[in-house]
């Protein structure tokens, strides 16, 4: 579930939070799941990968993560970021175009500590994407960390990142192929309208 906290009572919010609660209604599975993708301009590589967004605050869309992830990296290296969210339950998808940076040391260590033991140790054992010899090394890493004394206390590694998109297109399938797209685009703090052609 995506937690919305004062939502930003501007369209494409409005509409977000629309298009959620009904995709939600009909029961859509993973509805947390969004993929980011980002540039690494180190690498010259672009990369998609799946996050849940746990918050929608004000305008900012949150995620967590490991800050010394790929994912991070690339975030360091070039903020800008493309997100995309499918709800196959109303058949529709949102674009989403924005900046990305990291949320405060203040409100990671809060959000932390309310997560559970299990969460925690994994996000504490794990050094993300790097190469390890076995799951089983894994599993041992997982098993040390839930052993350790303080599981409620965020390491520096893991926090949140937010992005507030300036571009928003939502696409929705039609039966009849004449499928329909709105756009959105921030200009001088006001939202564009624009009708896409399907
Ligand atoms: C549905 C789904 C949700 C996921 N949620 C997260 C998440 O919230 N945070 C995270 O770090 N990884 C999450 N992952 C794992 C990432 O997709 C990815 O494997 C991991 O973050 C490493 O990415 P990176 O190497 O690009 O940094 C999720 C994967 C899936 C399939």
């Amino acid at each position: 579930m995506i937690k919305f906290i004062n939502l930003k009572k501007e369209i494409p919010y409005t509409i977000f939070r629309e298009k959620y609660e009904e995709a939600h209604r009909k029961g859509q599975k993973n509805i947390e799941a969004v993929a980011i993708s980002s540039y690494d301009c180190k690498k010259k590589e672009v990369e998609s990968r799946f996050v849940n967004l746990k918050f929608v605050d004000d305008g900012s869309f949150i995620f967590f993560s490991n800050y010394k992830s790929p994912k991070s990296l690339a975030f360091e290296s070039h903020n800008q970021i493309s997100a995309l969210l499918y709800w196959d339950s109303i058949n529709i998808q949102i674009r989403m175009k924005s900046k990305i940076s990291k949320t405060s040391l203040h409100f990671n260590k809060n959000y932390f500590k309310g997560r559970s033991l299990k969460k925690n140790a994994l996000a504490i054992s794990s050094h993300q994407s790097s190469y390890i010899e076995s799951y089983e090394g894994v599993q041992q890493n997982f098993s040390k960390a839930l052993n350790s004394s303080n599981l409620s206390e965020c390491p520096e590694y893991w926090g949140g990142f937010s992005f507030v998109p300036y571009y928003f297109e939502f696409w929705e399938g039609h039966k009849s192929r004449l499928n329909k797209r709105d756009a959105y685009e921030k200009v001088d703090d006001a939202w564009n309208h624009h009708v896409l052609q399907p």
